[in-house]
């Protein structure tokens, strides 16, 4: 009798201090087991006198019985306890506020751009694009601006070295273009791309911004369909209400040649300070190309003529969304690019 009570005061004991469930089996086989401390007690209860069996394994019966209980019972505590443990480590707190990703958004350029492209896209025209790193006879010669001419100071010039230049306009890729068509007709290109010039950087001036050119050859393309197709390009950047007006103007690849204005789109054409009171923006320059440009490129000037016209982007964008610093196009500060979310 006294070594059941002893039994059952270690062994409860034991069963209270385990804080793991492996354990916990472990005392499960050595108490309760085939080989297990209740199983040796049973094996005794020969030893005792026929009077005594009855008693003894009834204490032994119910000591089995406490301790599978108590086993239990400290089994479902530490299952317990061990998944509130795992629950507390994994505590997400879903009311905090999430954080945003960054969404890019095109820049304001290349949204201009892709607006052009698809407008001309539409109408049948292709792209087409050249090195930036240009010979200079694309750049200048093809363009009827040979050596010595005094048109190239108009585009002050990044030499690189030799014949090698920074393409100062996007006419170089019309000269290839013209080049690598000749003698066919029709051609309906758009050559959007980035130019160089050395220009000290300010408000308006930038010694890098983007160009889009566009060139028709075919026969009797006449100014009226320039001046048709500047028109819906007009409309197309600044609203279906604009109007165009030429000037005469010079350029050394054209001729004639015009300065392209558009009906000012802040105030309809009545005069306030974006126009400078003129009620006309200048945003183009265009002409009907050369005949020495045609003829370099191996056209024959007699029978097909085209028209050829070119367009600073930044200008476009500046005009449009009331950008008055050239020099945020190129900041990639996300604040100024952010604001252009609101276009999509
Ligand atoms: N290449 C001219 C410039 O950079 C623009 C232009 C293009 C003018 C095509 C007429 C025709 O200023």
């Amino acid at each position: 009798m006294e070594l059941l009570t002893k039994m059952k005061e270690e062994g409860l004991a034991k069963i209270k201090d385990c804080c793991d469930i492996a354990s916990l089996q472990q005392i499960k086989v050595d108490y309760l087991g085939k080989k297990g401390s209740i199983q040796e007690l049973m094996k005794q209860m020969k030893e005792l006198s026929q009077e005594e069996r009855p008693l003894f394994g009834k204490q032994v019966n119910e000591l089995k019985e406490v301790f599978e209980n108590a086993i239990e019972d400290q089994k479902q505590y530490l299952e317990e306890k061990q998944m509130k443990e795992r629950m507390e480590q994994e505590k997400i707190d879903i009311t905090l506020p999430g954080l945003r990703p960054h969404l890019g958004t095109l820049h304001p350029l290349t949204r201009i751009q892709q607006e052009i492209e698809d407008l001309f896209i539409g109408l049948g025209y292709s792209i087409a694009e050249g090195p930036e790193i240009e010979f200079d006879s694309y750049n200048f010669e093809r363009a009827n601006i040979p050596q010595g001419h005094p048109a190239r100071d108009m585009q002050d010039t990044f030499y690189i070295h030799g014949d090698l230049l920074l393409r100062t306009h996007t006419t170089a890729i019309q000269t290839r273009q013209l080049e690598k068509y000749a003698p066919q007709a029709p051609v309906m290109v758009i050559c959007p791309g980035k130019v160089y010039r050395r220009d000290d950087d300010d408000a308006t001036h930038s010694h890098q911004f983007t160009q889009i050119e566009g060139l028709v050859i075919g026969e009797q393309v006449a100014m009226s369909d320039l001046k048709g197709t500047l028109e819906l390009m007009a409309k197309k950047m600044f609203g279906d209400k604009r109007t165009i007006r030429f000037r005469p103007s010079y350029f050394q690849f054209t001729e004639p040649s015009v300065e392209v204005d558009v009906s000012c789109h802040i105030c309809n054409g009545k005069g306030c300070h974006v126009c400078k009171e003129t009620g006309w923006i200048e945003v183009l320059g265009a002409g009907m190309v050369h005949p020495h440009v045609l003829e370099m490129a191996g056209y024959d000037p007699k029978k097909v003529s085209g028209f050829a016209f070119g367009v600073g982007v930044e200008r476009v964008a500046m005009l449009k969304y009331g950008i008055d610093d050239i020099r945020h196009f190129y900041m990639n500060d996300i604040r100024f690019l952010k604001t252009f979310t609101r276009f999509e």
